[in-house]
C-alpha cells in the first residue's frame, strides 16, 4: 500500500510519516523546495520515507505526482496555517489553502479515482459559532460554520470542495475538522510553543546565573514574553493523537467528515500558567501584552465534541492537557540546556 503526504515537512507531516511507515505503507513525502536543508527529516529518511519536491499550488505538479504514484492514500497537510498571518497575506492564503485542493481533487478525479483523500480542515471554520446543549458549549459536525479569518474562510472553501467531489463524483474524500494540536515539533510562532520555548530558556537561565550565553541575557535582565489575547479558549491535543485519527478516517469503510479534539477547553492564560508552574514561577512576573499580537478578529471559544469519531472509528486520545504541557516544557528545557552546553564548549 502506498501513501503520499503533501506537506510532510510540518509538525503533522512528520508524525504522520512515522505512523504510516510503522504500519508498513510505502510513504512518499512531498515538500516545497527550500534553500535551507531540512536536517530534521533525516531520521524519517532512515526509516524509509521517500522525499520529493512538489508544490500544491501548481496543478501540473499535482497531476504528475498523482499520475506517477497513483497512491492508495493521499493526505493534504500542505497549508498556510498561521491564522494571524492570513490577515496580512489573504490572497496567498487562498492560493495555498483553496486553489491547491481543487488541483488535488481534479488530479485524483481524472488520473487516479480510487485514491483516498484526507483534507486537513480545521476548527477555525467554526469561528464564533458553538452549539449549546444541556448546559454544555461545544462544536461538532452539525455546528454551523462562521469563520473569523481569511485562513478560516480559505479552509471552509476547501472543506466544501471536498464534500462536493465526494458527493458528485463518488471520491473517497474525507475532511478531518481538527482542533488545535501541538507538540515539541510545533512551529515556534504558534502560541503554545512560543510559551514553552520561553519557559525552557528561562529555566536554564535560572541555573546559569549570572549569565546564560545561549539566550544572551542575564536572569535579572531576562526579556519579557510578549503575547496577545490570553482570553481565547482552545481545545488542545497532542499532534500524535491527531495523525492517528487521520489514518483511521482513510482506513474506514466509507468516507466521512469528523470533528477531532480532546473535548476539553483551556484559555491561553491557563496554558501560560500551567507552563510556568512546571518551573515553579508565576507567569505574571514575565508576560507582557503586546497590542501588535492582537488579531483583527478572534475565535473566542473552541471545544470539540468528538463523539462521532469515538463511536464510529474507535478513536481515543492518549495525552491530556496536563501531559501535553509537561512534555513540551520538558523538551524545550532540555533543548535550551543542550544549546547552552554546546555553546560553552566552543
Ligand atoms: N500565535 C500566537 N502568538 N497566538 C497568540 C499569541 C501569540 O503571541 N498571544 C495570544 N495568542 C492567542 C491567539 O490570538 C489565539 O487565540 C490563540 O492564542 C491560539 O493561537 P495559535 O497558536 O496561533 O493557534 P490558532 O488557534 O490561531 O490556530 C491553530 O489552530 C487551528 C485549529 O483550530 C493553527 O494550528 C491553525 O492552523 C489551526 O487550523
Amino acid at each position: 500500500m502506498k501513501a503520499i503526504i503533501l506537506g510532510v515537512a510540518g509538525q503533522d507531516g512528520q508524525y504522520l510519516a512515522e505512523l504510516l511507515l510503522s504500519k508498513g505503507y510505502q510513504t512518499i513525502g512531498v515538500a516545497r523546495r527550500s534553500s535551507q536543508p531540512r536536517n530534521y527529516l533525516i531520521p524519517l529518511l532512515h526509516k524509509g520515507l521517500e522525499l520529493i519536491e512538489g508544490d500544491v499550488t501548481d496543478a501540473h505538479c499535482m497531476n504528475s505526482i498523482i499520475s506517477k504514484y497513483k497512491p492508495d492514500l493521499l493526505f493534504n497537510l500542505a497549508a498556510m496555517s498561521h491564522v494571524h498571518t492570513s490577515f496580512s497575506s489573504p490572497s496567498s492564503t487562498f492560493e495555498i489553502n483553496t486553489i491547491s485542493i481543487i488541483n488535488i481533487l481534479e488530479a485524483i478525479r481524472t488520473l487516479s479515482p480510487t485514491t483516498r483523500l484526507y483534507q486537513a480542515s480545521t476548527s477555525e471554520m467554526f469561528g464564533k459559532n458553538f452549539t449549546e446543549k444541556n448546559g454544555e458549549k461545544y462544536q461538532d459536525e452539525d455546528t454551523a460554520l462562521l469563520p473569523q479569518s481569511p485562513y478560516g474562510i480559505s479552509k471552509l472553501a476547501a472543506h466544501q470542495a471536498v464534500r462536493l467531489y465526494r458527493e458528485s463524483y463518488g471520491l473517497f474524500a474525507c475532511a478531518g475538522i481538527l482542533f488545535n494540536h501541538e507538540s515539541e515539533r510545533r512551529g515556534e510562532n504558534f502560541v503554545t510553543r512560543k510559551i514553552t520555548k520561553y519557559v525552557g530558556q528561562l529555566a536554564v537561565a535560572m541555573q546559569k546565573e549570572p549569565f546564560y550565553p545561549a539566550v544572551g541575557h542575564p536572569i535579572e535582565d531576562f526579556p519579557k514574553l510578549k503575547l496577545g489575547n490570553l482570553n481565547a479558549y482552545r481545545d488542545w491535543s497532542h499532534a500524535e493523537d491527531m495523525v492517528t485519527a487521520m489514518v483511521m478516517m482513510l482506513e474506514a469503510d466509507k468516507p466521512n467528515d469528523y470533528v477531532v479534539g480532546s473535548g476539553e477547553t483551556y484559555s491561553v492564560e491557563q496554558f501560560v500558567d500551567a507552563a510556568f508552574k512546571e518551573i515553579g514561577l508565576n507567569w505574571k512576573d514575565y508576560v507582557e501584552i503586546d497590542q501588535a499580537l492582537i488579531r483583527p478578529a478572534e475565535v473566542d471559544y473552541l471545544r470539540a465534541n468528538p463523539e462521532k469519531i469515538k463511536r464510529e472509528l474507535g478513536w481515543q486520545p492518549k495525552l491530556d492537557f496536563e501531559g501535553l504541557v509537561k512534555r513540551m516544557v520538558k523538551y524545550d528545557t532540555e533543548r535550551a540546556a543542550l544549546k547552552s552546553s554546546l555553546y560553552e564548549r566552543v
